[in-house]
């Protein structure tokens, strides 16, 4: 699949649920409205909208959410796509969650073909976890990654940069993520969704961290990609990677290789853009993949060129309305 901007289309973002066991305080508002569960399809018929874009050209697959291990049997769902990594029509199955469910299921993910899993994960204090979270237990998520890492799964911390909150802890995380043998990845905060408070607040531009950590790390570029967003460095003091995901100071919008994919079969060529194709309707007309593959290919031609992102300081509206819990990021 090539977009009109040469673009291929080689990795598929899913939300299998736009549900979370936590309520992540730039994420979501404390009473989220979630999506009506008649609109939510099964997992069969996540499973055959993946197919299809296997079919088309897709060789990575990420799940998320909300929180993806909290939808009920999703282990069908996983075990099934699994299927296509072993038969080698796909070349990475993988997850981006909470952890707060790790522990119950890594032996399961391994089983199925993950190898590799991203952990959200914004603080090691775990005060500050539960004000992020509003909620969630620190402990339960460390015990989640270590679940992951003994049943042999590579993981990638992702921790959103926010002003005023988190950015005391950095060099910590770089220490612990060192010993841990784990990448992480910092984030520039995306205005997606209404959430209680002002984000634009929060927003911490990652040109200045990364010169603040380059004074107590030796960094250097590094060489090593994912087909993901973020630039790493490596950090010769650990022997880790820390990587930079900067949709608003840097986008990295022309070289693009995904699209998204609700889990009411919405299709979003770009996280930052309200345009969407419906897949729910040609998955149901017909028990032939024709009229969805037709549709996945109309829905390409109209990829947008980059994102709309901007921070309003002004207006403090969010720039896209739908939450990044419905795309899954
Ligand atoms: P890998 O590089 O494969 O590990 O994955 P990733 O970093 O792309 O995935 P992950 O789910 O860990 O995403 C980390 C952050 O990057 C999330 O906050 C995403 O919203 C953001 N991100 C991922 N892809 C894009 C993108 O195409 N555009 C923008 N603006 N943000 C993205
Ligand atoms: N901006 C940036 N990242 C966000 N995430 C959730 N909301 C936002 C936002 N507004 C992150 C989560 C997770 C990833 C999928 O997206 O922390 O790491
Ligand atoms: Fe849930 Fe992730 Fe959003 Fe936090 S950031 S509320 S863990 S979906």
């Amino acid at each position: 699949m090539i977009d009109p901007y040469g673009r291929e289309i080689t990795y598929l973002r899913v939300s299998v649920t736009d549900r979370c066991d936590f309520r992540c305080v730039y994420c979501m508002s404390e009473d989220m409205t979630f999506l009506p569960k008649r609109d939510i399809l099964s997992l069969e018929e996540l499973e055959r909208l993946c197919g299809a874009f296997i079919r088309k050209g897709v060789r990575r697959l990420r799940l998320t959410g909300g929180e993806p291990l909290v939808r009920r049997n999703v282990m069908n769902l996983i075990g099934a796509l699994g299927r296509h990594i072993a038969d080698g029509n796909l070349d990475e199955l993988t997850l981006t969650t909470n952890g707060s469910q790790l522990a119950r299921f890594a032996d399961q993910l391994y089983a199925s073909g993950v190898r590799r899993i991203n952990v959200s994960l914004d603080t090691l204090d775990a005060d500050r976890f539960k004000a992020i979270t509003r909620w969630g237990r620190l402990e339960q998520v460390l015990g989640g990654i270590e679940a992951a890492k003994q049943a042999g799964i590579r993981v990638k911390i992702n921790t959103v940069a926010l002003k005023g909150v988190n950015e005391g802890e950095f060099d910590r995380f770089v220490n612990w993520c060192g010993a841990e043998g784990f990448d992480w990845t910092l984030i520039e905060t995306m205005p997606l969704g209404d959430i209680d408070g002002d984000r634009t607040d929060q927003y911490l531009p990652l040109d200045g961290v990364r010169e603040r950590l380059g004074e107590r790390w030796t960094l250097t570029e590094s060489g090593y990609r994912t087909g993901g967003p973020a630039r790493y460095a490596d950090v010769a003091e650990t022997g880790g990677r820390i990587g930079f995901i900067t949709p608003m100071s840097h986008n990295f919008c022309e070289s693009c290789n995904r699209v998204r994919l609700t889990c009411t079969g919405t299709l979003y060529m770009c996280l930052g853009q309200e345009d969407a194709a419906d897949l729910r309707a040609p998955l149901r007309e017909s028990a032939e993949d024709d009229l969805i593959e037709a549709a996945i290919d109309r829905a390409i031609g109209r990829k947008p060129k980059g994102h709309d992102f901007v921070i309003d300081r002004a207006g403090r509206k969010p720039a896209v309305a739908r939450h990044m819990s419905v795309t899954g990021g």
